[in-house]
């Protein structure tokens, strides 16, 4: 009993399972036909590398790298690295398909695709972390580039492994090849925004959600998990725009404030102490039971499956921004729509940081870079339409709002593929 219910949960939270389950229903809602589904469904290429690199101790160790491309069809493949020990393929592929959804749900002309070498990175020094990026990337060189796939930071990539990505592939294509990647250095390229664009495009999807139910910023409970990147910055432009963020939980503990935290402030204490725990300006709480506090707002904003059948019951938000890839397995879907919990999903939610991607491969394109009014704007235009169009498509189709948008991004993509035609 024990085992089979452990495999049921380890399906639940496979990937690769959880992206057919959201593909499945939104290809039969659209009545796509079989070879269309076929099409769809497949990555058109992966990648395999096994890359020998020197460690600093003098060893040779050969590392497994995966890029996939999931769709070309309506741009150049896009999407993150991410470095760590139990990267898999499954794994990657999933990723990949969500980054082609993601890309058409806020309509920017890119496919999509991801990329990941099994590795440490808390046992790596810098200069192994370098090798192995260099190495990784004249690996895939032909399969990469401003026309063919872009990547860009995921878990445990940053701007400087962007950085070594730019110049590897720059030396052997014998000039500067900015628009490579995405997610450099801003004097490498890079476009300003970028490190708040996943907040931000939360905080623009929570605005527009409110709005629907009639609820002043003032008026909203926030409750973040994860304060890194997307939550730190998403609690901060929320707290800035007059939200109460009531709770911030992280891997190690979780404050509490109901008068709303000061997130400047924790912030602060964060980087003085390492942890948001022992904060003045709150009480520390449980951090499993921080998920289910009363709210208006959840950004699960840390990290896949932490909504699923065993706990969606009791979750008590009436907004849910997913900022984090796949915080909520297809099992608690049907769990939160009986529920009436209004799910911006992820592949809406978190878009906004593919979005300044999209702008800063725009810029390096053009040599000619926008100010940070100018890139916040467009993102607002971008999010807010794509808003729009994901509820508009659930209000016609009768769907909740996940499957609008796997149902738009589906259809978006056959749209495009029916067009060019396939050449099979
Ligand atoms: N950074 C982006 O632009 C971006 C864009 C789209 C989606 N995402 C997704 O958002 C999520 C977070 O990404 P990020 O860039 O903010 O990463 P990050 O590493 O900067 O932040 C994640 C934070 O979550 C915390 N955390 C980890 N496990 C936790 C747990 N069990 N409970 C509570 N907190 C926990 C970590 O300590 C860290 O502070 C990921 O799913 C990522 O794929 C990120």
């Amino acid at each position: 009993m024990i085992a089979e219910a452990t495999s049921a949960l380890e399906n639940e939270f496979n990937p690769w399972l959880a992206a057919e389950a959201r593909f499945n229903e939104a290809a039969e809602k659209l009545g796509l036909d079989d070879g269309m589904r076929k099409v769809l469904r497949s990555p058109a290429r992966e990648i395999c590398v096994h890359i020998p690199v020197l460690l600093d101790d003098g060893r040779i160790e050969v590392f497994t790298g995966y890029r996939v491309q999931h769709s070309i069809a309506r741009g150049p493949a896009k999407g993150g690295i991410r470095y760590a020990p139990d990267v898999s393929l499954d794994e990657v592929r999933a990723l990949a398909s969500w980054m082609t959804w993601k890309c058409a749900v806020v309509n920017i002309p890119f496919g999509g695709g991801k990329g990941g070498v099994i590795c440490d990175p808390m046992v790596l020094s810098q200069g192994e972390l370098e090798r192995i990026t260099r190495r990784y990337t004249s690996e895939i060189i032909e399969f990469i580039g401003p026309e063919r796939d872009v990547p860009a930071p995921d878990m445990n990539t940053n701007e400087q492994t962007m950085a070594w990505i730019m110049d590897t592939y720059s030396m052997h294509h014998r000039q500067t090849v900015t628009a490579v990647v995405t997610g450099k250095p801003i004097d490498l390229g890079g476009s300003r925004g970028r490190t708040e664009a996943t907040g931000r495009g939360c905080l623009i999807v929570a605005l527009q959600a409110l709005k629907r139910f009639g609820i002043e910023p003032s008026q909203a409970r926030v409750v973040i998990q994860g304060f890194g990147n997307v939550g730190g910055m998403a609690a901060k432009l929320m707290a800035r725009t007059g939200f109460k963020i009531i709770s911030i939980i992280e891997y190690d503990g979780a404050v509490y404030n109901a008068n709303g935290l000061d997130v400047n402030a924790l912030m602060k204490h964060r980087q003085e102490t390492g942890s948001i725990v022992d904060f003045s300006g709150g009480e520390s709480i449980d951090r499993d039971e921080a998920l289910f506090l009363e709210c208006e707002v959840l950004v699960p904003a840390a990290k896949e499956n932490v909504i699923h059948s065993q706990n969606a019951e009791r979750i008590r938000a009436r907004i849910l921004c997913e900022g984090a890839n796949g915080p909520t397995t297809a099992a608690a879907d049907e769990i939160l729509a009986n529920k009436r919990i209004f799910v911006i999903p992820d592949i809406l939610a978190n878009a906004g940081g593919v979005t300044v991607s999209y702008f800063e491969w725009v810029q390096d394109r053009q040599g000619f870079f926008w100010n940070e009014q100018l890139v916040n704007g467009r993102l607002e235009e971008i999010m807010v339409n794509a808003f729009k169009d994901v509820t508009g498509y659930g209000e016609r189709h009768n769907v909740n709002n996940r499957t609008a948008a796997y149902m738009l991004a589906l259809d978006r993509v056959a749209f495009a593929i029916k067009l060019r035609g396939i050449y099979a």
